[in-house]
């Protein structure tokens, strides 16, 4: 890169907040959706009308947005969108990062450097007043509540059916899903096989919610709740035991001597016939940079936001850790969707 290249990289780190609210604010009010539904192209005085935002509304956003190459001016002096204002506008992960970060995360970000001195998520203030977010999911306002579930949601629900041949193929009678959140996994356990039966393992408030959900499709005999807080001085897993013990994005949410903790406690609780099933995004088994990026940044959102000591792992740590816990690594599928991997273990 030449040094003129380098400093516009620079500059465009040191102004990245106003590039980010900016694009908020063409999204918002409708303005990258006008320029793309326009045929050739569209006027500032044209986009200015058809949005009834202020000239200098529009203006002040375009410019930046123009530099960005979010959008470009044609040969006939009209704006159209590039590819990036067109992702940035319609593609689906962009927009599901876009809302997280905007609604969850941009003003706990400022709390960046006091967390990493602090070793705390000196963020989630700016959210609300819980000792983690887990706490408070269930007391998010509406939007927040949008945002944090839909980016949560997107990073799993798709696999849970290639995630579901994989469970199934061992024939269980009786999983716990640890971490169930809204009882997704569990309800669709039980579509998708007749006999299984799921008890959901989470804070209670969260459990509040998931056996509502699970209520509501019909599945309040076949799935049962367990409260527990692995935070707490001695969690217990309940006494009738799994023949699978199911995590989905969960163990991320923790540090690396608490992810022993409850995998230890996983595997006091094991049989010999007990499997215990990892499913995660490391951030070793990405196929593209791209994919990387978000998992690396997200462990920011851990850092600030959520819990001010966990992150995106590599696969590499998780299998140490499983071995500190007493687990050994049976199988190791990296095939799960296009990000996912499942680490099944059993106790040693
Ligand atoms: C990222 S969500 C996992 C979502 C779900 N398994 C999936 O794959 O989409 C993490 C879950 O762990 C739960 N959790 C976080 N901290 C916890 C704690 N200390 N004790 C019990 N559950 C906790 C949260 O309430 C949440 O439901």
């Amino acid at each position: 890169m030449r040094a003129v290249e380098a400093l516009q990289e620079a500059q465009k780190i040191a102004f990245a907040p106003y590039i980010f609210q900016a694009t908020i604010s063409l999204r918002k009010l409708g303005i990258l959706d006008f320029i793309f539904n326009s045929k050739n192209g569209s006027t500032l005085h044209e986009i200015a009308e058809g949005t009834s935002v202020s000239e200098y509304g529009v203006g002040v956003l375009l410019e930046i947005a123009e530099s960005s190459d979010i959008v470009l001016i044609n040969e006939n002096d009209k704006y159209e969108l590039s590819k990036i204002g067109y992702f940035l506008a319609f593609d689906k992960t962009v927009n599901v990062n876009i809302n997280f970060n905007n609604d969850i995360c941009y003003q706990g970000l400022y709390h960046l450097n006091d967390s990493i001195v602090n070793g705390k998520a000196e963020g989630l203030k700016e959210l609300g007043d819980w000792p983690t977010i887990y706490e408070g999911l269930s007391k998010l306002t509406p939007q927040q509540n949008k945002s944090w579930f839909e980016f949560d949601h997107y990073y799993s629900d798709y696999v849970f059916n290639d995630a579901l041949e994989v469970v199934f193929k061992k024939n269980p009678k009786r999983i716990f899903d640890v971490g169930a959140n809204t009882g997704k996994f569990a309800i669709s356990s039980c579509k998708f096989n007749d006999d299984v039966n799921v008890t959901m393992v989470d804070l209670p408030g969260q459990l509040n919610v998931a056996l509502g959900n699970a209520k509501k499709e019909g599945f309040d005999n076949r799935i049962k709740g367990h409260e527990i807080d692995w935070l707490s001085e001695n969690p217990q897993l309940p006494k009738d035991g799994a023949d699978i013990i199911w995590m989905s994005q969960f163990l991320d949410c923790f540090s690396k001597d608490e992810i022993v903790k409850i995998l230890s406690v996983c595997a006091n609780s094991m049989d010999e016939n007990t499997e215990l099933f990892i499913m995660e995004t490391f951030t070793d088994r990405q196929k593209f940079d791209n994919a990387k990026f978000i998992l690396e940044a997200t462990s920011l959102y851990f850092t600030t936001i959520a819990n001010g000591n966990s992150k995106m792992y590599k696969a590499t740590d998780f299998i140490d850790l499983i071995d500190q816990a007493g687990l050994k690594l049976e199988e190791d599928i990296n095939q799960i969707g296009e990000n996912h991997t499942i680490l099944i273990c059993k106790k040693k």
